[in-house]
């Protein structure tokens, strides 16, 4: 699978769409919103030039409410700092990275309100599409780069019977693909991204993550598990041939923090300014457990529809997530699931 055409989170604005289901990303951003106006603060406090103009890149920005309120917190920041500072505000440039099947169209049509020059600082925004594995910026350019996304890997991997992540029954050898995956990926991100940062840039990530040191604990492969088996049921049914769900894996890997932590260290680009983890559970109103399962199985559909139309075919598509969120219904009144998320503040060593 050529993950660069396959993977986008669903387009538009309607039922299935990203924008309509992304209510718990919605939720990571609210909580992590201090972070990135400390990182700005810290900025200023380093000395950035305040009547210059302000680069900042969102990488994984997809097309959403979430776009729009993470440049939001970052104008409104750098307006309150400019104003403690008694000094003039510099002009901000929004680059918004995603691969390129993103809803660049959704999100271009959402900016016409946000970037009105009458109020505040100026905006103007830029869209970059392509893969944040490698190069996507003029070298020494950025100040502040934001990631909030699950990386991706660029390979599938075989061997993995049944299966689309890592799983009890798949060989070691599997644990440890993705592992390496990963950590080249990762160290690509890194290497990248210190050759666009200016010395002393700041770089915040939000990045999908376990809490266990063991890549199996069930909350990492969870969402994964359950998708692989609604898939088996359609192969039951004969509406998907088997050899199609024994070669697709999926191009995530959920890193513990130790992980993120030793390749920061090995890449040797950047200083962290820290590191943590939090845990939210995954069905996040207070609505009944058939209504938040139903919910989840749309915010599934939202970030999987596109590879599992890549690799199957549309045909099953309705089937398939009906079946899915039955599962996610019956499972989650069980016991409720949390998914856990890895921050890391990292600035750009100079020299
Ligand atoms: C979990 S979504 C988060 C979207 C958005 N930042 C938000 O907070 O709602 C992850 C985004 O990262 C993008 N993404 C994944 N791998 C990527 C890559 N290698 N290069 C650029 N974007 C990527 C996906 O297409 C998706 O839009």
């Amino acid at each position: 699978m050529d993950v660069k055409e396959a993977l986008y989170m669903n387009r538009g604005e309607g039922e299935n769409s990203y924008a309509k289901n992304s209510k718990f990303t919605q939720k990571v951003a609210s909580i992590t919103k201090p972070i990135i106006e400390n990182s700005v603060h810290s900025l200023f406090s380093k000395g950035f030039h305040p009547s210059k103009l302000l680069n900042v890149a969102d990488l994984g920005c997809s097309a959403g409410p979430n776009t729009f309120s993470v440049m939001k917190t970052v104008k409104e920041t750098v307006e309150k700092e400019c104003k403690e500072l008694n000094c003039q505000t510099p002009e901000l440039q929004f680059y918004l990275n995603d691969l390129p099947g993103n809803d660049f169209n959704s999100l271009f049509k959402g900016l016409s309100g946000f970037c009105d020059q009458t109020q505040g600082a100026s905006c103007y925004a830029v869209g970059v599409p392509g893969s944040f594995h490698g190069r996507l910026f003029p070298r020494n350019t950025l100040q502040c780069p934001l990631a909030f996304s699950g990386l991706t890997s660029n390979e599938g991997l075989p061997l993995n019977k049944g299966k689309i992540y890592i799983s009890t029954t798949s060989p070691p050898v599997v644990r440890e693909a993705y592992r390496t995956q990963f950590q080249e990926d990762f160290s690509m991100f890194l290497k990248s991204r210190s050759e666009e940062m200016v010395p002393d840039g700041c770089m915040v990530l939000i990045l999908h993550g376990r809490q266990s040191a063991d890549p199996l604990d069930k909350e990492s492969c969870w969402v994964w598990e359950l998708l692989a088996e609604a898939i088996a049921d359609m192969i039951s049914q004969g509406l998907v041939a088997e050899e199609k769900l024994d070669s697709f894996n999926v191009p995530y890997y959920a890193p513990s923090l130790e992980e993120v932590q030793h390749i920061v260290e090995e890449e040797g680009s950047f200083a962290i300014e820290r590191l943590e983890t939090f845990a939210l559970e995954f069905l996040l109103d207070k609505e009944e457990k058939e209504t938040k399962g139903e919910k989840l199985g749309k915010d599934i559909r939202s970030f999987t529809e596109s590879m599992i139309s890549y690799q199957f075919g549309e045909e099953i598509l309705e089937k398939l997530f009906q079946k899915l969120t039955h599962m996610v219904v019956e499972d989650s009144a069980k016991e409720s699931m949390n998914a856990t998320s890895i921050i890391v503040v990292l600035s750009r060593i100079s020299g």
